[in-house]
């Protein structure tokens, strides 16, 4: 991949003042930053971070109450790993999500809309594929799979939760985002109950890990926890929480949901 498919970030590169023309030619950095090294970078400040083997321990914990193991990890809203440093630690995660739980690289699939040319070759570097069929989070999970949504709209997480609204289903997903109930806190009941009736209904029933922050950039994955639902607990199928309101209409004409 050429430096140029993405802006050009300076995290961990030191600024240098502009020189003129000539002196730019003669000292011109003999070593590309290119996307492949951010990303070496990224996963070199990652992996040796504290923070990485206590997350792990987390999920491992989880996983273990969760009781069946993904096979398969669905990755929405990542942003563009070329063009942002968050979206590049969470690029990062994942492959590291994918490598401890031994997930067949095939079964790794992430779909943002914004994916650039650039996105799309960090993806194939990092051995990700990428989900070309948008159906803005309304995929149905009929194995045990992670759905990796970090920071996604509540619209995202409640059209996957809707699209899989059955015990059977629900038995197969772990949630790796943000806070569920985050989101129930800091919305009014009315606009919860019939535009997010599913993560309503499921926050009571949900054990949550939250992860502890990540000092150097907290905002990476702020707010972040393994969350799953505990099926003993969910109501009977024939219990009227089961029976949903009407989707109501999301406008995205470019396939993104804000
Ligand atoms: C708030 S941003 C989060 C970006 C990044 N993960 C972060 O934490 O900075 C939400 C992301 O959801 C993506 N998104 C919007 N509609 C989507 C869809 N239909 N499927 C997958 N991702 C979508 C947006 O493009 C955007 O990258």
């Amino acid at each position: 991949m050429s430096p140029t498919d993405g802006p050009f970030l300076y995290d961990n590169v030191s600024y240098q003042p502009s020189r003129s023309r000539k002196k730019r030619k003669k000292h011109a950095p003999s070593i590309e930053d290119s996307a492949q090294s951010r990303l070496d970078r990224t996963i070199a400040e990652l992996s040796s971070s504290a923070w990485l083997a206590a997350c792990t321990t987390l999920l491992k914990q989880g996983l273990s109450a969760f009781g069946k193991r993904p096979s398969e990890i669905l990755c929405l809203g990542l942003g563009s790993p070329c063009a942002s440093a968050e979206a590049r630690r969470q690029l990062c995660f994942l492959v590291h999500l994918r490598d401890v739980l031994q997930i067949c690289p095939q079964n790794v699939l992430a779909c943002d809309p914004i994916f650039s040319d650039g996105d799309v070759s960090c993806l194939r570097q990092c051995d990700v594929v990428q989900l070309t069929d948008n159906k803005m989070g309304k995929y149905r999970l009929d194995k045990p799979s992670i759905a990796f949504m970090p920071h996604c709209t509540a619209t995202l997480y409640e059209n996957l939760l809707r699209e899989n609204w059955s015990t059977a289903c629900l038995s197969n997903i772990v949630v790796i985002g943000n806070c569920l109930a985050e989101y129930v806190d800091a919305t009014p009941v009315r606009k919860l109950q019939t535009e997010y009736p599913c993560i309503a209904r499921l926050v009571p029933y949900l054990v949550v890990h939250v992860f502890p922050a990540y000092a150097p950039h907290a905002a990476t994955f702020f707010n972040t926890a393994v969350q799953f639902a505990i099926m003993e607990n969910l109501p009977a199928e024939n219990d009227s929480f089961w029976d949903l309101p009407e989707a109501s209409l999301v406008h995205a004409d470019d396939g993104e949901i804000r």
